[in-house]
């Protein structure tokens, strides 16, 4: 990472709000935001394979072909790790060279989050953090896989449920195993590191594998050395293109925020930025 992720990254005067997800689910929020949406006009698992703005309209073509209906404008929200394998197939014309270079060098994928769901908490009731601190020859026989958890912490909502964290390589290592070689992985690692060999399997994990997904490629993007180095910011992700003085590709979610990149907050905002560029004609 570049050290400029910590000048830039910025919640504002929210900081002290706690911005995390309640047993609701994100799926409370969709249906909250979708609510005067009239359901066909909503078209689930549609992928799209090409965005043709070289004409008046813009043309869309999915999987299953050119679309018939065409569009004045469009908002992409597609994830930094979907733009970087497609972004050059994704678009006719092709994408600036800023743009490129932008979605090329920004970095993607390093961060995850995998639930650990236990019939009942082997922790203590106090604890807020558990974190993993793999010492180099402290432990014999600690597997390679000890090096993939960092932190976990019992979810406030749950009791029976640790949310950890993965960092670095750890989320597609992780992504490439099945769910029993992981309980094994961080049953082990919790066993050594705490010397008790009675705790217990989890009885489920839950996870997204996104970055063996295609449509995401990951999660949390970040300024990354190389983009430093050339200037690639996530505004310039998220800079309209415009065709005679009409925006006809806007750039929305986590990647084309500025300040509170990498949430879900940022991609909220992001998607009311462009909804009303696009409303107010303010390009
Ligand atoms: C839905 O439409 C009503 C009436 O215009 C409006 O008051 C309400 O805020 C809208 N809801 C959302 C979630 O946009
Ligand atoms: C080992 O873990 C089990 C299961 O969580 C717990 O009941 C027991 O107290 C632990 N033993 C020690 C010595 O901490």
């Amino acid at each position: 990472l570049s050290l400029l992720n910590y000048d830039q990254f910025d919640t504002g005067d929210s900081e002290s709000e706690e911005h995390s997800m309640n047993k609701m689910g994100y799926k409370a929020v969709l249906d909250f935001i979708s609510t005067n949406v009239s359901r066909d006009k909503i078209k689930l698992n549609s992928r799209v394979t090409n965005i043709d703005y070289s004409g008046n309209e813009v043309k869309i073509r999915l999987e299953s072909g050119l679309q018939p209906k065409t569009f004045q404008a469009v908002i992409v929200t597609a994830s930094l790790g979907h733009l970087k394998k497609f972004a050059r197939s994704l678009f006719t014309p092709q994408l600036s060279q800023t743009k490129l270079t932008a979605i090329d060098t920004l970095g993607f994928g390093s961060i995850g989050k995998l639930f650990l769901v236990y019939n009942q908490p082997w922790w203590s009731q106090n604890t807020e953090t558990i974190n993993i601190l793999p010492v180099d020859g402290c432990t014999t026989n600690s597997p390679a896989t000890d090096k993939l958890f960092t932190t976990f912490h019992p979810m406030a909502w749950n009791n029976n449920v640790l949310q950890g964290w993965l960092s670095g390589s750890a989320p597609a290592a992780i992504d490439a195993m099945s769910d029993d070689q992981v309980k094994t992985a961080v049953t082990g690692v919790f066993r050594r590191m705490l010397r008790n060999n009675t705790i217990p399997e989890p009885t489920r994990i839950l996870r997204n594998k996104w970055t063996s997904d295609p449509l995401f490629g990951g999660t949390y993007s970040y300024i990354s050395v190389a983009a430093a180095k050339n200037g690639a910011s996530f505004s310039q992700i998220a800079t309209p293109i415009v065709v005679n003085g009409q925006a006809k590709v806007l750039f929305a979610g986590e990647a084309t925020h500025p300040d509170v990149y990498q949430t879900t907050i940022g991609a909220y905002i992001s998607g009311r930025r462009e909804a009303d560029r696009l409303f107010l004609g303010n390009w």
